[in-house]
């Protein structure tokens, strides 16, 4: 399914006050790891209150060890540092890199800014080597403008 479409249906899923906003970022996992083949795994990390480090939130995929994660360390650590988009085509050329699972070759993180404030990040693997362009980036970048909105 084509960014284009995906992105009301994003819109569609943040607004539904209807629902936690845990349970809308776990459905927009869902809806990210269903409709692009090369998105393996979908999640989010989040700022640990005042803490120089990350805790997951919802994710759609293979059940990870890394719930936290400090401030540097890793690439969702360097995105947390950097509040720049990091996008890894192969990980195994990275040295600052946490590995969650064997099957992935690549992996993209956009940071979710509140206010300016880094407050957290979506994080997706691919068991696809190099798959992701600049499109992707702008499309998550859209995601994490709505994410935003629904955090405070
Ligand atoms: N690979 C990430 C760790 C998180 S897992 O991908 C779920 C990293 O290097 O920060």
């Amino acid at each position: 399914m084509s960014f284009e479409t995906l992105k009301p249906q994003v819109e569609t899923i943040v607004a539904n006050t209807q629902k936690s906003v845990n349970n809308r970022l776990l459905d927009i996992c869902e809806l990210l790891e269903t409709n692009v083949d090369y998105y393996n795994w979908v999640g989010f990390y989040f700022r640990n209150g005042d803490k120089e480090e990350l805790i997951l939130g919802p994710y759609v995929g293979a059940p990870t060890d890394h719930n936290i994660i400090p401030f540097g360390k890793g690439i969702c650590g360097q995105v947390a540092v950097s509040n720049e988009n990091f996008v890894v085509p192969d990980v195994s050329a990275q040295d600052n890199y946490i590995a969650c699972s064997i099957t992935v070759k690549s992996e993209i993180v956009i940071p979710i800014f509140v206010n300016g404030k880094n407050v957290g990040q979506i994080d997706i693997d691919s068991n696809t080597p190099d798959p992701f362009t600049e499109a992707d980036e702008r499309f998550l970048e859209f995601v994490c403008a709505k994410v935003s909105k629904i955090l405070s």
